[in-house]
């Protein structure tokens, strides 16, 4: 069956940036399914061949390969086409759908609706899809996609999973997080659940404690506007750092479907402690760059979070007393994104010549999910020669060296999914609320009158001081590496 993605927001730099790209980059690896046109639908006014050589450049510079195949582009700029309208506008929606019947010319058309606008048009546009019919499947099966930021905290997430009810049925519904079709995400799924040896260890009785860490370096730049509403904890905790969470945390789903998957990983979010206020403010740390204020579109006394450090709990047999951190910042040392899982010590020190164990570093496996994707298992071994002198060493496996080619970009695989009406790896309807139900917390906390001044780092270090003076509090150091793995050249 034919499929037609309609993009809405289509000059926007989402649609310029990564989801053109990622579908050229499935037409040149001959994976978008044959006869799939894309339409585009923005405010700008422009003609099919406009937009076909605006995105010509843009596709150019983000597809990540050397240069275009012309050839390819040739082909896949014959599938696109733009149609001018305003969104609030139900006439221009009308022409719109009048557009798309004629370019499906009427054969049975897989359609994809991609909500790649800025959210406050999220549920104009759902209610207008709603009252022109548009999600009615009789001509085939309409799926929507949804980007982030799902809501703003619980109460907008349920509002705008209600008006996607109104319309759309839940297996209809994809609300995307790019995290989770990292290449590297989804290989933990694999590490867990493909192999025997890891499952035994995987548990409170061997791991004692968990750091899940997405370092940026860049700042926050353009985007000043958007990110001193939003703060860290909605842009990254309570989607790609949950994601992270729940794929390291969940048990294995007895099958490898959506249904599955998904019922394990709100299980995660079910049992994580829930906190009073009190607890929360012990349970992180939150910290601005020094120079955040003077970004374009920040407000000038903003106390705006561009790092925090939580603790969350998961009150499970598999889990209890296992503490995971979470961690993420803007401005950083170094952009890497690792979850590090750090093991118990040896119940006896045998080598330490009357030193206790703990005076070593612990096992640990990091899993770094980029840059430099791979895994690395550290651990002690004996130093050639007299006496039993150990050190500290690694196994590792490495994406670069492993594989030849590009890893795909994570908007890939989810293109391909939502086309192939997958929905393994998007988040339904009660995770987003139950993550929301997490983080919430800790925004109201952070965000309440009367705070201690937020804590100020430097660009290019790990986070405020106070992070690191929080970690030894909690017992344990974080683990501040720039990626262990090297990507070969
Ligand atoms: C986005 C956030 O969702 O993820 C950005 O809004 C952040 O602030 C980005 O920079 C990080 O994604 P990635 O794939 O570069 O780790």
């Amino acid at each position: 069956m034919p499929h037609t993605i309609v993009i809405f927001g289509a000059s926007g730099d989402l649609t310029s940036r990564k989801l053109v790209p990622a579908l050229y980059n499935l037409t040149r690896s001959g994976l978008l399914p044959p006869a799939t046109r894309i339409v585009g639908f923005s405010r700008t006014r422009l003609s099919d061949d406009e937009w076909r050589s605006s995105l010509r450049e843009s596709t150019a510079a983000h597809a990540g390969r050397d240069a275009l195949d012309e050839a390819t582009w040739r082909d896949f700029a014959r599938t696109l086409y733009y149609q001018p309208g305003d969104l609030g506008q139900t006439k221009d929606m009308a022409r719109l759908q009048e557009r798309l019947t004629a370019i499906e010319a009427a054969a049975e058309t897989t359609r994809v609706y991609y909500l790649a606008t800025a959210p406050q048009f999220y549920e104009p546009v759902i209610a207008t899809l709603g009252s022109l019919g548009m999600a009615d499947e009789s001509a085939g099966p309409r799926r929507i996609v949804v980007e982030k930021p799902f809501g703003t905290d619980r109460e907008t997430a349920r509002g705008l999973n209600e008006r996607l009810h109104a319309v759309f049925r839940e297996q209809q519904v994809f609300r995307i997080d790019h995290y989770l079709g990292k290449e590297s995400v989804q290989n933990i799924l694999a590490l867990r659940f493909a192999n025997t040896i890891f499952e035994p260890v995987w548990n409170r009785r061997y791991i004692d404690h968990v750091q899940i860490t997405v370092a940026e370096d860049v700042a926050v730049g353009r985007r000043g506007g958007y990110y001193d509403s939003a703060g860290v904890l909605r842009d990254m905790f309570q989607n790609h750092l949950l994601q992270l969470l729940m794929v390291t945390a969940m048990e294995a789903p007895v099958r490898f479907n959506a249904t599955a998957v998904r019922n394990e990983k709100v299980k995660v979010l079910e049992a994580i402690r829930p906190l009073d206020p009190t607890h929360v403010t012990m349970a992180g740390v939150r910290g601005q760059y020094r120079g955040y204020l003077t970004e374009p579109g920040v407000a000038a006394a903003s106390q705006t979070a561009t790092f925090g450090a939580i603790r969350l709990e998961i009150d499970n047999w598999r889990w209890q007393g296992v503490p995971f951190y979470l961690r993420s910042g803007k401005a950083m040392s170094c952009r890497t994104t690792q979850i590090v899982i750090e093991f118990r010590q040896p119940p006896l020190e045998l080598f330490g010549g009357g030193r206790p164990a703990a005076h070593r570093e612990a096992n640990r496996l990091v899993i770094q999910i980029q840059p430099a994707e791979g895994i690395q298992l550290h651990f002690h071994t004996k130093v050639p020669g007299e006496g039993m002198r150990l050190t500290y060493t690694d196994l590792e496996f490495s994406y670069s060296r492993e594989f030849a080619g590009r890893l795909p970009e994570a908007y890939e695989p989810l293109l391909l999914d939502v086309m192939l009406g997958d929905a393994s790896l998007f988040a339904r309807a009660d995770e987003v609320e139950k993550a929301w139900e997490i983080i919430d917390p800790f925004v109201r906390a952070w965000s309440t009158a009367g705070q201690p001044p937020i804590a100020v780092y430097e660009p290019g270090d790990w986070g405020p001081l106070a992070s690191f003076e929080w970690m030894v509090k909690e017992g344990h150091a974080w683990f501040d590496q720039c990626p262990v793995l090297a990507q070969a050249t």
